[in-house]
């Protein structure tokens, strides 16, 4: 056998090969066996191949022996395929007639096959395995030429790309931190960035007017499927712009991203104010693929006699709802019944349009109103009009929005297919945190308030969230870069003087040696590709990630660590607290 380990992938041999004498190495993916004659199909990140051995070929005892997903060096002579054998795969007009087979590395029964279904612990735990799969390969290779796109687009627009610190001060982005204890400053610890929010400021100030950085975020919060306690952002900055330039070059960059790998994106996205969105979606990132707006029905109902309406109508409340035509019975309403109530409604109302009446178990009450609506909004039969009442807008918008998402997705899987790209503007600057009891930054208390003067839940922001499918695919803002104006936030938001120096001196201070006009923007990196590959799970488009209470399945972290560590960080863990004894 050659030292040589390949002369060709298994992605790459086709009918202008036959004839040649070819190494191939690879995983065995396949063995069958027909009449005597094996055929291996033979595995790499490129594709498979078929190779043959006869029963009177050389290798054939050695073939006998193999595995699957046993690691092979084959040798041996392209020849093409017999008609009625031919795939149409990348190699399937051809098939490798092995003379040599070398096992580099043999391999016992996995726990499972590259593409088995399997449970998704499993598949984290044999990642390596997993990552075997046609599904997972192609998704990684897409989160490459997506990232590799991302990094041209950047370059070509004069964009360099800086690294910031891991271990680092905490930014405030809303979550926990992940602490590192330190060893020199015993007692001290850094925090993991939950962004490179600052520093990316701190370039600005810099005279690097244009950054990017494929940065890696930590945040110790709960997870989801779009969420990971560690994740990549593609954080980008721009000094000398209004939020006009930002917008439109983001949209530019989005758009050639999804391109590079096929898809397209509207020409112009959408700009809805945080406003419309919540009263046309009731939600800040929605997904518009289905229609079903939320519509105002109070007009149709101000005359009404029925006491819950009357009473939410007396108390300046609305009526709110949406038009679907959806299948529906009294069951199916109280389940929808239920699912509002969680998010505070009384209930729900509903009526459908059949042979021209109006069916509802409400009908006798409300007979007059409904027809009112029909008439409004040209009702046709099957069409179906899901309502509530309440007092509180936000209350009724937020109901009412996750119902719509949650019927869309359930009826309206065709619609999914495509892509609505959006930006969400005009956000609110403040809003009251209940548990604190003060106001937070919604955004981050860098961002510039439009309005700082108003009274605090008028303040709006010079801040904008991307949307992709009803995904927040990234959010930004433009930055303060005063120092009293930054001071002011500060203030707003419940920081003492002291507090804001302790932990912003550095920021207040740069801020008043040459700050330059500046903003920008951080895409969700996992959420992009997720999308991209129709998963809605970030876990798969990430190689290695940690399940949904944190853990990598793989190595087993977080895991306990050596007392001499620990004292070496003059550190104590809490035993009764944590249960575990954690002995050496
Ligand atoms: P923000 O907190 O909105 O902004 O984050 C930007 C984007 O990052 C993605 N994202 C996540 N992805 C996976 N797992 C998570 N836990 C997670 N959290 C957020 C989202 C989100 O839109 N410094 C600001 C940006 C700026 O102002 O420039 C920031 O971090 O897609």
């Amino acid at each position: 056998m050659r030292i040589l380990l390949r002369t060709h992938t298994c992605g790459e041999l086709n009918k202008s090969h036959v004839g040649e004498n070819v190494i191939l190495s690879g995983w065995v993916s396949r063995i069958r066996d027909l009449g005597g004659i094996k055929f291996i199909i033979l595995r790499d990140r490129y594709g498979e191949t078929q190779i043959v051995v006869n029963p009177d070929s050389p290798v054939y005892s050695l073939a006998q022996k193999l595995g699957r997903e046993y690691v092979i060096q084959v040798e041996g002579k392209v020849n093409e395929r017999p008609e009625e054998t031919k795939t149409n795969t990348s190699t399937g007009e051809i098939e490798v007639y092995a003379t040599k087979i070398n096992i580099l590395s043999s391999s016992e029964i996995p726990p499972f096959f590259p593409g088995e279904k399997v449970s998704e612990e499993l598949r984290l735990k044999y990642r390596y395995i997993d990552l075997r799969s046609e599904k997972m390969k192609e998704n990684i290779i897409l989160r490459h030429k997506m990232a590799q796109a991302a990094r041209e687009f950047l370059n070509r627009h004069g964009f360099l790309e800086i690294e910031t610190p891991y271990l680092t001060k905490s930014t405030p982005e809303g979550a926990r931190d992940f602490l590192v204890p330190s060893r020199l400053q015993r007692g001290k610890f850094y925090a993991l960035p939950q962004s490179p929010q600052l520093f990316k400021q701190l370039l600005m100030i810099s005279g690097f007017d244009k950054y990017y950085q494929f940065a890696r975020c930590f945040r110790d919060e709960d997870l989801r499927a779009d969420r990971q306690p560690e994740f990549t952002q593609i954080d980008i900055e721009m000094s000398f712009v209004e939020e006009e330039d930002i917008l439109n070059l983001m949209e530019d960059f989005i758009r050639f991203v999804y391109n590079s790998v096929g898809i397209k994106l509207p020409e112009k996205f959408d700009r809805l104010t945080y406003e419309e969105a919540m009263e046309k979606y009731g939600s800040d990132k929605p997904d518009r693929r289905f229609g079903m707006e939320l519509q105002d029905f109070t007009q149709e109902f101000v005359d009404t006699e029925f006491k819950i309406v009357k009473n939410v109508l007396d108390n300046k409340g609305s009526v709110k709802g949406f038009i679907t035509n959806i299948p529906i019975s009294r069951k199916i309403a109280s389940e929808y019944e239920e699912f509002v109530k969680k998010f505070g409604l009384g209930g729900l109302l509903w009526f459908k349009v059949d042979n021209g009446e109006i069916i509802s178990p409400t009908a006798k009450f409300l007979l007059k109103n409904y027809l009112q609506i029909k008439e409004n909004y040209n009702l046709k039969n099957g069409d179906v009009v899901l309502l509530a009442a309440n007092e509180n807008r936000e209350t009724l918008n937020e109901a009412l929005g996750a119902l719509r998402l949650n019927i869309g997705r359930k009826y309206f899987s065709d619609k999914m297919k495509s892509f609505d790209a959006l930006w969400i503007v005009d956000f609110p600057f403040l809003e009251w945190d209940k548990e604190e009891e003060r106001y937070v930054a919604r955004h981050h208390p860098f961002t510039l308030p439009k309005n700082l003067n108003e009274s605090p839940d008028k303040i709006k922001a010079y801040a904008y969230d991307m949307v992709l499918n009803g995904n927040e695919l990234g959010g930004g803002s433009l930055r303060i870069y005063n120092k009293e104006i930054q001071e002011k936030v500060f203030e707003l938001i419940g920081l003492s003087k002291e507090e804001a120096k302790e932990k912003f001196g550095f920021l207040l201070e740069a801020l008043q040696l040459g700050a330059p006009p500046h903003g920008g923007i951080a895409f969700g990196f996992d959420r992009m590709v997720a999308i991209a590959s129709g998963s809605d799970n970030i876990r798969d488009v990430i190689a290695f990630p940690k399940t949904a209470s944190g853990v990598c399945q793989l190595t087993g972290a977080p895991s306990e660590v050596s007392k001499k560590q620990l004292d070496e960080l003059s550190i104590m863990i809490k035993k009764d607290e944590v249960k575990k004894n954690f002995e050496e």
